[in-house]
Order: structure tokens, then sequence, then C-alpha cells
């Protein structure tokens, strides 16, 4: 069987040339792109310099002999490639599934392209069905929770062993139940303004390109 995330992995890889500032996704399908870029490294001398947008993918790209900077010492990132949990026809989607979406969002606002591969089961009409995540800081997470609740939003926050998820930047994770999101920008604007939210994942107009894998091969969109 075809593995998808790897095929679509890959072919991103092709976007990256000699010399590149490349940010570097975090993920299941990101990682099958970072291991090419070690590989390309490694076997073909390819020089680039990589931006993490965790300390998973900073240890996994490290461990193959790719170069890091963090964002801060970098003017900008030539091209990042990441995964994503859901995209819609217009280029939007839902990220924050590995609880890496503020790095992410980071890194990709600073980027001057951004490339997600993601396969087939991820393209969908109307985002919503995939739990929302959103990163808060810990002080006065439980009546951020609560408010959340009062608005029909279905929270649950992100846990691991047990315990509230902490982010990599030290925050908890909330995810919203929301089902269907029938106006993005609203919401988006909305939790842009709610006090106590660092980031979300909704991830609006921030990528061009989208590579979809499917069984008889890997679909390049690109938005004009
Ligand atoms: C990490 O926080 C996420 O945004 C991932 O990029 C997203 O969850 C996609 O992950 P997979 O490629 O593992 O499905």
């Amino acid at each position: 069987m075809v593995n998808l995330k790897e095929q679509v992995g890959l072919k991103a890889a092709e976007f990256v040339k000699d010399g590149m500032i490349v940010g570097l996704g975090t993920g299941s399908t990101a990682y099958y792109f970072v291991q090419e870029l070690g590989r390309r490294v490694q076997e073909e001398g390819l020089s680039i310099v990589g931006v993490t947008t965790s300390n998973a993918t900073s240890e996994h790209a490290a461990s193959l002999g790719i170069p890091l900077k963090s964002i801060d010492e970098v003017p900008y990132v030539d091209v990042t490639v990441d995964g994503a949990d859901e995209v819609d026809g217009a280029f939007n989607g839902i990220k924050g599934g590995g609880a890496a979406l503020l790095m992410e969002k980071i890194v990709a606002v600073n980027s001057k392209d951004c490339i997600w591969i993601v396969d087939e089961s991820k393209v969908v009409e109307t985002l919503g069905a995939f739990k929302l995540p959103v990163e808060v800081v810990q002080y006065g997470a439980e009546n951020l929770f609560r408010a959340f609740e009062e608005k029909g939003y279905r929270p649950s926050f992100r846990m691991k062993d047990g315990e509230k998820l902490v982010t990599d930047m030290k925050n908890y994770i909330i995810d919203l139940d929301l089902r269907e999101i029938p106006d993005a920008d609203a919401l988006a604007n909305e939790l842009d303004h709610t006090v106590g939210v660092v980031e979300h994942g909704l991830f609006i107009q921030l990528v061009s390109k989208v590579i979809v894998g499917y069984p008889d091969g890997p679909r390049f969109l690109e938005k004009h």
C-alpha cells in the first residue's frame, strides 16, 4: 500500500534548493519531508538552514545533521513545509493536532512561501470536524474553559499522562469540538480577541500551495 504521507513529504522536498532557509513542520507527515532533507544533506551535500516548529522536529532534524537556527536568528524563511489536520477549498486549515500550532504559526507568518502536505483524508468541504486546538496561557485557563463551555464550544483540555499537556511554549491546549465552522474568519477574529488565548489552530490564508496524497500519486494545488 502506498504511504501517502511519505509520498507528499518527498514531493515537497523537491521545492527545497541549495542555500534556502527552510521551515520544518511538525507531525507524522512533515516527518517524511524532514527525513528526505536529511538524506539530501548527508548524501548530496544539500546546503540549507532549518527552522523548526517544535522541539520534536528540532531533535529529529538535528539527528539527521540538518543545520538549525531559531526563527529569531533569520530575517525570514524561504519556504516552510508542514502538515495540517484539515484543509478546505479556500486553502484555510486547522492545525495543532500535534500541539505545535503556536510555533508553526510563527514560522508560517515569517515565511515567503508555505506548503502544506496532507493525505486525501484531510481535505474537507467545511472545517471543524477536527477539534480546533486553542493554545492558552495557564493563568486563568479554567475560567477560559468555562467561557468556552458557555458558548457551546464543547471544550476539553488536551491531556498527557493524566495531566494537562504543556506545550513547547509552556501553555495549555483547549480543544474545541465545534463539529462545523461555517465562518472561519469570524471565529479566528473572535479567538484573536479573547484574553488568555495565545494562538489558535485556524490558519487563514497562510498557504498558497497544498500537496495532497492519493493512491495514484500526489496532486499539487496552487492558489492563484
Ligand atoms: C502539529 O501541531 C500539527 O499542526 C500537525 O502539523 C498536524 O497535526 C498534522 O499532523 P500529521 O501530519 O501527523 O497528521
